[in-house]
């Protein structure tokens, strides 16, 4: 991890949070914020591409932040807010897209991913990577936490970058990736990715008799209750691993291999885990889930202070390019 650096990255509001998503990233931007200044928003304009109804996406925005700041994201560390709210970033965009070429964004594997899945091949989704780097060059971020699968478009932006600074001089920062590669991909419930395009996926505050089912439904293999079983190559232990102690991970590692213990014991331990887990963190939901005008606030205040940086970057970027 890095440290006083800024840090910045964006969180689409596409669906419910899942343990994918909280260990594969937000863990590491949230553990960030003591050492570093942060810059977290959320990506309502990216989520367009999408085309969800607009109650939808209004809602999905408002959860994101509450399960964010559930989850520990501190407003008074990390500068955290709604993209939309600073529309600056789409000046900073189009001005980008006068530089960037075609083939630039025709190369990219998320929209050739998502055209091949059936999205229609509109503008936004090829622009998609030039708001992204106006989202990261509007702010100086230094360094940008993401998954393996935006490092392509972290390219587009330091070439961007380049190509902005090489025309009208050095004003752009450019930004490093921060790809986690030791955290492993988060399996989900029938052991690929967990992720809800694959309906394989573990909420972070499922509730109740949901919750548990879940647990009980994570596919194991069929060694009998009585044999001696394999920690390393079970789904269950893995998630485990992400929660307990090591105390704790050392004594179910013994129970795998003494034999005599069936999965569903494992399952049920897990599930105690999860829920001793996040109970901080749930708590914390509840009561921002009462109070959705404190979290509006929080966007606002958010909003105001990532503008000051925005109009700081945009008074010389307008100024260098002759507007
Ligand atoms: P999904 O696959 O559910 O659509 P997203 O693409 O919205 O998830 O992921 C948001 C962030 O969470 C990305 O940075 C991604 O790399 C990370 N992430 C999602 N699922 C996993 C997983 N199973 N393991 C590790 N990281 C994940
Ligand atoms: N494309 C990112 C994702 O799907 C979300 C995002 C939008 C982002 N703008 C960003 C991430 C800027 C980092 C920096 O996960």
């Amino acid at each position: 991890m890095v440290s006083n650096k800024r840090v910045l990255t964006g969180i689409q509001p596409s669906g419910t949070l899942h343990l994918g998503n909280y260990f594969g990233t937000m863990r590491q931007s949230i553990a960030a914020q003591t050492e570093n200044e942060c810059f977290y928003f959320i990506a309502n304009f990216h989520a367009q591409t999408s085309m969800p109804k607009p109650e939808d996406l209004r809602a999905r925005t408002h959860q994101v932040a509450v399960d964010f700041l559930a989850c520990g994201l501190d407003p008074a560390k990390t500068v955290f807010w709604r993209q939309s709210d600073v529309p600056a970033v789409q000046t900073l965009a189009w001005i980008l897209s006068c530089l960037c070429p075609l083939g630039l964004l025709e190369r990219c594997h998320s929209y050739k991913d998502k055209v091949a899945h059936g999205l229609e091949a509109n503008h936004g989704l090829l622009a998609y990577p030039v708001l992204m780097a106006a989202d990261i060059l509007l702010y100086h971020a230094q360094y940008v936490p993401v998954g393996k699968d935006q490092k392509q478009h972290l390219e587009v932006t330091r070439d961007l970058a380049i190509r902005f600074n090489n025309a009208y001089g050095d004003i752009l920062t450019i930004p490093e990736p921060l790809i986690q590669e030791e955290v492993a991909v988060i399996p989900g419930l029938d052991g690929q990715k967990m992720s809800k395009s694959y309906n394989n996926t573990i909420e972070i505050f499922a509730e109740g008799k949901a919750a548990r089912s879940k647990f009980m439904k994570i596919k194991t293999d069929s060694t009998p209750m009585e044999d001696p079983k394999d920690p390393d190559k079970c789904n269950v232990f893995l998630l485990y691993k992400l929660m307990a102690s090591p105390e704790e991970v050392a004594k179910l590692r013994e129970m795998y291999l003494a034999g005599g213990m069936g999965y569903g014991t494992a399952k049920q331990m897990l599930f105690e885990k999860y829920t001793e887990y996040f109970a901080e963190a749930r708590e914390r939901r509840a009561y921002l889930m009462e109070h959705p005008d404190e979290v509006e606030d929080i966007l606002r205040e958010g909003a105001r202070r990532a503008k000051a940086v925005a109009d700081e970057t945009m008074a010389k970027v307008l100024a260098a390019v002759g507007l």
